[in-house]
């Protein structure tokens, strides 16, 4: 199963990072790369669910289970304390002082995703779950993502 051993070892690679929170740069890269890695596998997912590529159960199943590891391991990891600097980064510093509004934000995408999971071994699920997921997506980069780095 290639596609679970990579999934596998980068989510021990996003791991290793997230251990390593203490250094603002090193929760940057977490994140960013982190984010990168959700959107290919949402967008692989999305591709699915409208028939742009074949449907095919165990990938979407472990696809799903992957992206939903991935965000947690981002949100717990990723925006900690300080790494509101460090490296070039798009994060807004209103995340450190909204923390709420932001919070409820991370629970929106992670309800999502749920759904996605308990949905993708059926292709009309699957459908219907990622019809919510990137306006999760979009809602928080609208208010806490920069459109340039800083
Ligand atoms: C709760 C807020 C939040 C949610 C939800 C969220 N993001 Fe992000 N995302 C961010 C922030 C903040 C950044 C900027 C990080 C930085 O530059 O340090 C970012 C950056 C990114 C980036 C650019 C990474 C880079 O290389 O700089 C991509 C791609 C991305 N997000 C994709 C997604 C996708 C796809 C989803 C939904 C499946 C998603 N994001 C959901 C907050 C969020």
């Amino acid at each position: 199963m290639k596609l679970r051993f990579l999934a596998i070892v980068a989510l021990a690679f996003v791991s290793t990072l997230a251990q390593a929170q203490s250094k603002p740069e090193d929760m940057i890269r977490m994140r960013q790369g982190g984010m990168n890695l959700l959107s290919r596998n949402v967008s692989a997912l999305n591709a699915m669910s409208k028939g742009d590529v074949p449907y095919n159960k165990d990938v979407a199943m472990q696809k799903a289970e992957f992206v939903n590891m991935l965000a947690s391991e981002i949100f717990a990891a990723g925006f900690g304390p300080g790494s509101d600097k460090g490296l070039p980064t798009r994060a807004k510093p209103s995340i450190w002082t909204e923390g709420d509004s932001f919070k409820a934000g991370q629970e929106k995408l992670l309800a999502a995703l749920k759904k996605v999971q308990a949905g993708a071994g059926d292709l009309a699920a699957l459908k219907t779950a990622m019809g919510d997921v990137g306006g999760t997506c979009k809602g928080c980069h609208d208010n806490y993502r920069d459109s340039s780095y800083h």
